[in-house]
């Protein structure tokens, strides 16, 4: 099967790295940063962006910004990468952990709702693999109580929802560039906001607290360095090139991989609203029963395809939260997907038809050989 490698480079990462390494500035001043953060900020449709090491760096500097601090309360989804919770533990904040939306996989903003305190400061939404949350409704809630609504946005390039992007919609949203995704440098993060005053703190932090216009030596905040590389923002720029063509190709190729397998009603996909008018499809989740899921991905992964059985647990069922360090709201259905769902990555619709056409086959193979007591 010619599934492509991820991530992969040619000639045009060879040549703006080489473009680097000749000239005197492999930091975080070189032109190219700039020029990649405002093309990134520009192409989420907002209006600065602020690059950084990695997208939970970004999180924390996002939280650091809004002045989250112990006492506080923010709530995120009980389904995500540790790190859309840990930013805020280490805050010194108390995650709320609350469900996620049956078909959707995104945070429910009826339980965010529910789970809102005296304490709660924010609300962290996560466009889980691409799908851009019910913003309308979350963001009502954030009117109605008064709370701040950062997007983790770093499953989320280029994802659109009724013409506006990920990361417009909040006060900030937080994006990664981190080796799986789909723009990458190996590592690498960035924060895109359209409120200036953000921007300026945020940017002043992440670099040690200088102001802009002002002198190198003289520091305004308790910054610190979390600057992006050189190095990485010229990866980021040749990558970025083939974004937009990268997600047009991947949106065919699913469209034509569900027309084959549409009468395998074993599978059920995550939903996108209508609404949605653009998805990048980071992870192609799915679910099949629960007593299925493990013998369905063995069955896939033993004929090559790349897949992956889920998050082995919610956030708050990790190590790091106990009683005493975080507040869970009753999250069935996250309890649930962590036992039924699948996901398959991007490179896999990158592939050329053919492919598409023969992972086809093997999904429907492994579905017809589940036995049908696990099914019913
Ligand atoms: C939803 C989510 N948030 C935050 C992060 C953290 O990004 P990074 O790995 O760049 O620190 C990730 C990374 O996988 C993620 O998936």
């Amino acid at each position: 099967m010619q599934i492509p490698p991820w991530p992969r480079a040619d000639e045009r990462e060879t040549e703006l790295l080489r473009m680097v390494l000749e000239s005197p500035q492999w930091g975080g001043f070189h032109p190219f940063v700039a020029e990649f953060e405002q093309s990134f900020a520009a192409y989420q449709h907002a209006r600065y962006g602020i690059g950084a090491m990695n997208g939970s760096v970004t999180l924390e500097l996002a939280l650091e910004v809004l002045g989250v601090e112990p006492g506080d309360e923010v709530i995120v989804p009980a389904i995500s990468f540790i790190t859309t919770a840990t930013a805020v533990s280490r805050a010194g904040a108390t995650p709320v952990f609350v469900d996620i939306e049956a078909d959707s996989y995104n945070i429910d903003p009826d339980r965010v709702r529910e789970a809102v305190t005296s304490k709660t400061k924010a609300v962290i939404p996560v466009h889980f693999g691409g799908v851009i949350c019910n913003m309308q409704a979350l963001l009502e809630v954030c009117r109605e109580r008064d709370l701040v609504l950062l997007e983790d946005a770093a499953h989320a390039h280029g994802a659109e929802y009724d013409g506006k992007r990920a990361g417009s919609f909040g006060v900030a949203g937080s994006f990664s560039f981190q080796n799986g995704k789909v723009l990458t440098a190996g590592e690498g993060g960035m924060l895109v906001t359209s409120d200036a005053h953000f921007a300026e703190r945020a940017r002043s932090i992440a670099n040690c607290g200088r102001a802009s216009g002002r002198s190198f030596y003289e520091h305004h905040e308790l910054g610190t360095n979390f600057r992006l590389s050189a190095m990485h923002a010229a990866i980021l720029l040749a990558q970025f090139e083939r974004l937009a063509e990268q997600i047009r190709y991947r949106e065919d190729n699913l469209l034509a991989f569900k027309d084959l397998i549409a009468d395998l009603k074993e599978i059920v996909w995550q939903r996108q609203a209508l609404a949605q008018t653009q998805n990048p499809h980071y992870l192609v989740t799915g679910r099949v029963h629960r007593g299925a899921r493990n013998e369905f991905c063995r069955r896939l992964a033993a004929a090559g395809v790349p897949v992956t059985s889920f998050y082995p647990h919610t956030l708050y069922q990790n190590p790091v939260y106990t009683r005493e360090n975080c507040r869970v709201m009753p999250c069935p259905i996250a309890e649930t997907r962590i036992h039924d769902s699948f996901w398959l990555s991007h490179r896999v619709f990158l592939a050329p038809e053919d492919t598409i056409q023969e992972i086809a086959g093997i999904v429907r193979a492994a579905v017809s050989a589940l036995p049908a007591s696990v099914l019913s």
